[in-house]
């Protein structure tokens, strides 16, 4: 076929030697980045500087791919904290492994659309095995089934609303307002589901070891009744990496009607290692899980996996239904889009598909495992040294401690040099009114050597 010049309405689209050298200049720069060793943290910059910098960047011309580009790597990129950077040890980190970063890539290149079968059946079958898989990992059943969202907190409310329609079904709507009980130390995203539905969070406190009991639960199932639609457990807690005692909970669905729900979004991976899979006990009878491989299973930003018990649960909770849409969903085939508060959206579990069909479960095992061992080995380390405080033991690969006679500004004087040094990326938290800092450890990069010598900054 020969190639027709390009119009100009469609000189963006058509493939000409200018289109040729942007996708070439676009997948050399892919390249280096996956492939560099020495990354910098980098740092954010106040706008000012990024608009004496960079300018004005959209224009009615435009400035053309070459430029734009070079703003992206040498002004913008830089004024981007490296969250995948192994001295990056705050919040909760990313570690896409190279495999998963390459194949966002091709996810973008194939233009898969991932929210029905009829569009993106490919692609579809290979998320749902990656969700089997991790649905059997969990002890769910092989019926079990769900959709990879956008992040943890789409996930929780995902489930929440499925776990209310299921209630409304069942039961009608409550005297009062519906109810949620979770911990104190559950997540905020389960605070900010339960405002956008509209309704109230009991938060039970775990006590001194921060692990929610079946036993510190029931009474607010006595008090509240049958308005409590769903139990929030977490298998990880963010701050401290704390797993509730999921078992004790789940038992009380013997005596009391409620779904649970486990959020996983950080933790849930831990079940990987053999030296923490057993911590987790009872999400085998949660009716709803949540993990985010953008977490601890080495996906890139940004793909949560919503896994129902019942899957039916989450389809009668989330189809949407239009003339338009009928074509999908007046069929019994599987449509991500239905088991979700979204519509339109990204294949967005291939990276993380491609990653482990390439590499085997096993590697990401030893990956787990390994975030567990470095950091009760840097627990240890915290626990010898004079002046130094470890918070909790750590359940997973969250380790909190404080240093002696710090105040809250010296954490922030301390962590603020460490970014400005390029040395770390570790923000001051805190625990029952006082300061700490953490190390949220999960890149198989960060070595024992990186964490001491963060220490030493402390001496
Ligand atoms: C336990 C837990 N739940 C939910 C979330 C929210 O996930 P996301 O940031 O992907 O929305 C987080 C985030 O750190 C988390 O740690």
């Amino acid at each position: 076929m020969t190639q027709q010049p390009a119009q100009p309405h469609d000189r963006m689209h058509a493939v000409t030697p200018e289109t040729r050298e942007l996708v070439d200049l676009v997948l050399d720069y892919s390249r280096r980045r996956i492939l560099s060793e020495d990354t910098p943290l980098d740092k954010p910059l106040p706008e000012y500087e990024l608009r004496r910098l960079a300018g004005q960047t959209v224009s009615e011309n435009g400035i053309g791919a070459e430029r734009a580009l070079a703003l992206f790597e040498h002004v913008l990129a830089p004024a981007c904290i490296t969250t995948d950077h192994p001295s990056y040890l705050s919040f909760i980190p990313t570690a896409p492994t190279k495999a998963a970063t390459a194949f966002d890539l091709v996810v973008s290149a194939s233009a898969v659309y991932g929210g029905s079968w009829l569009e993106g059946s490919g692609a579809v079958y290979a998320e749902n095995q990656v969700l089997a898989w991790l649905a059997a990992e969990f002890g769910l059943p092989a019926t079990a089934g769900g959709v990879f969202v956008q992040g943890g907190t789409l996930g929780n409310l995902s489930a929440l609303v499925a776990a209310r329609d299921a209630a409304r079904t069942e039961r009608g709507n409550p005297a009062g307002r519906w109810v949620i009980v979770c911990s104190s130390e559950a997540h905020s995203s389960v605070s900010s589901a339960a405002r956008v539905m509209d309704v109230d969070v009991v938060a039970v406190s775990p006590g001194e070891s921060g692990v929610l009991t079946g036993d510190a639960v029931r009474p607010a199932l006595e008090e509240y009744g049958d308005a409590v639609f769903a139990v929030v457990a977490t298998g990880g807690s963010t701050n401290f990496g704390i797993v509730d005692d999921i078992a004790s909970i789940a038992a009380l669905k013997s005596d009391f009607s409620f779904w649970l729900h486990v959020d996983g979004a950080y933790g849930l991976a831990g079940m990987l290692s053999p030296l923490a899979r057993d911590r987790f006990a009872g999400v085998e009878q949660a009716d709803s899980v949540i993990v985010d491989p953008h977490k601890w299973l080495f996906a890139p930003f940004d793909a949560c996996a919503l896994i129902y018990r019942d899957p039916e649960a989450g389809r009668r909770a989330h189809t949407q239904h239009a003339e338009y849409l009928d074509t999908l969903t007046e069929t019994t085939e599987w449509s991500p889009s239905d088991y979700a508060a979204h519509l339109t959206r990204r294949a967005r579990g291939l990276p993380f598909w491609f990653s482990l069909a390439s590499h085997g479960a096993a590697a990401y095992r030893d990956a787990v495992t390994a975030s567990i061992r470095l950091a009760e080995r840097v627990a240890e380390e915290i626990e010898r040294r004079d002046g130094f405080r470890l918070v909790r033991q750590p359940q997973l690969s969250v380790v909190v401690f404080e240093r002696d006679g710090w105040t809250k500004e010296d954490y922030s004087l301390w962590s603020a040099r460490l970014l400005e040094e390029q040395r770390a990326f570790v923000t001051p938290s805190s625990h029952a009114g006082r300061p700490n800092t953490r190390f949220a450890i999960l890149n198989p990069l960060t070595t024992f050597e990186n964490l001491v010598g963060i220490l030493d900054t402390m001496e």
